[in-house]
């Protein structure tokens, strides 16, 4: 058979539409910094007390929840491009919809929305990339995903900063023809309204993406499959090879899906839970404490100015960005298991530094201490997690594997949100911390006992391996 060479319109095709798939993270990652900035407007405009705010907080991670827990039906039915054009619209009609908010519980419903079209979107983008890329950047690919979120939270720490400072608070000594936005209404109004400008972008580039090979396949649509993997792989032989693959896959697997193969299958089970602990120990590490309430650490651990405050948050977004970059250049070489392990212990140390710094008022050391957190979790759990939770799973329980564990990752997320304040106050500032940094020694024994090095393995060999019995962190072998 003659070989066709790489047009090098295939990879450019491959980037493009991995890049515009982990826009998806950008959108979620606007809404994740978005949180820390607008809170105090929001609720001098509205008029609504810490409840209704804590709600509008909340109310985005819960329908995120709910987005994620019916993403695995959406996803299998209606296939992963048209689960993100869902994910798209309800993002423009939730963004616009917090825009025009005119008292708290439209603004709840419209946070809803938002956190649901979030839901899908991560749930279906790592998917789908883990199923679009080739084997051999299958991880750069995801971890640009998690690049976007970064960027996404970077973004609008910033945004909001400058929508904030030129913003007329009617504070005492201000002259309000010295600000650009009139009042607080329209300022809280244009941080969620930039929203929009990304979301659309997103809808209009989701309609152009090719349908994902594998779950063509897994409906029978042999065909459409193959002319797909023509488009994105670098031969016509490596496509009909990958395609002969996915096709034997699938012909071999269990008939049944989701959580009947989860009860009858024990292999399966492994990496549900796998997946589930995974994203569970990528939020206990404390990330998203530092993500939403950095402003009031930056205070605790004694920079009280709001420049202070405003340079620390904007220092915390670019370091996240920064360090993805590590991530992008060295998953697919590195492994993910070692840079895993690398990474929690890293946190592990670094959180210890903030809780000893901040209980002997260490201010410095203890903003360092946070950065380099930052900066291990960025290269580390942040992608990573994303990474494998899409790999381990077998084809035909991919969609029920993967709701479980980025259920988990939203539960989770949530519940660290709403608990940390009450810790805070029972067990202080240090306390919390040396809290966050166990569990990020327990991660690492977990790491170490249970995760296969999936770097450079065809997703068909993980899942031969797997339902084999094959031990779990052998199934990469
Ligand atoms: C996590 C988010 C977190 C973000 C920070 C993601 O991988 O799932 O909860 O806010 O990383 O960069």
């Amino acid at each position: 058979m003659s070989v066709k060479y790489m047009p090098s319109n295939n990879s450019k095709t491959v980037f493009l539409v991995c890049f515009m798939v982990a826009l998806a993270g950008l959108l979620f990652g606007i809404d994740i910094g978005f949180i820390a900035q607008a809170k105090d407007f929001i609720k001098k405009d509205l008029v609504v007390d810490d409840q209704v705010i804590s709600w509008v907080v909340g109310s985005m991670m819960g329908g995120a929840t709910f987005g994620t827990l019916i993403s695995g039906y959406l996803t299998r039915k209606l296939g992963r491009k048209y689960s993100l054009i869902i994910s798209a619209s309800c993002f423009v009609l939730g963004a616009l919809g917090c825009a025009l908010a005119w008292n708290g519980t439209s603004l709840i419903i419209a946070r809803i929305i938002v956190g649901f079209s979030i839901g899908v979107a991560s749930f279906t983008a790592p998917l789908y990339l883990s199923e679009v890329a080739p084997k051999s950047i299958r991880g750069t690919m995801i971890t640009m995903y998690q690049l976007l979120i970064t960027i996404g939270i970077l973004a609008s720490f910033v945004i909001n900063t400058f929508i904030r400072n030129c913003t007329f608070t009617g504070a005492e000594g201000q002259i309000a023809e010295n600000f650009l936005i009139s009042d607080i209404s329209l300022s809280w109004r244009s941080m969620l309204g930039v929203t929009v400008i990304p979301s659309v972008i997103f809808l209009i580039g989701v309609f152009f993406l090719p349908r994902s090979p594998r779950w063509l396949i897994s409906v029978g649509r042999h065909e459409e499959a193959l002319n797909v993997l023509k488009k994105i792989r670098g031969t016509e032989e490596e496509a009909e090879q990958e395609s002969r693959e996915i096709i034997d896959t699938v012909s071999g697997q269990a008939k049944s899906n989701g959580f009947a193969m989860f009860m009858q299958n024990k292999n399966f089970r492994k990496t549900v839970f796998l997946g589930i602990t995974l994203q569970l120990l990528q939020q206990l590490c404390g990330i998203n404490i530092i993500m939403y309430f950095g402003p009031e650490l930056i205070k605790a651990a004694g920079y009280t100015s709001e420049f202070a405050t405003n340079l620390g948050t904007i220092a915390i977004g670019l370091t996240n960005v920064l360090a993805t970059f590590i991530a992008i250049a060295y998953i697919d070489k590195w492994g993910r298991k070692p840079i895993l392990v690398a990474g929690y212990s890293i946190m592990s140390a670094a959180m210890l530094g903030v809780a000893v710094f901040m209980h002997y008022n260490y201010s410095m050391a203890a903003i360092i201490s946070v950065l380099v957190f930052i900066v291990a979790f960025a290269f580390s759990a942040g992608p990573v997690v994303w990474v494998l939770c899409s790999e381990i799973q077998p084809l035909k329980g991919r969609d029920f594997g993967i709701t479980c564990s980025t259920g988990a990752n939203w539960l989770s997320n949530m519940a660290i949100a709403a608990t940390f304040l009450p810790l805070m106050s029972v067990l202080g500032a240090s306390g919390t911390m040396l809290m966050y940094a166990a569990c990020s020694v327990i991660a690492i024994f977990l790491i170490l006992a249970f995760v296969p090095e999936t770097k450079g393995v065809s997703l068909e060999h993980l899942e031969n391996n797997l339902m084999k019995g094959v031990r779990l962190r052998d199934i990469g072998k």
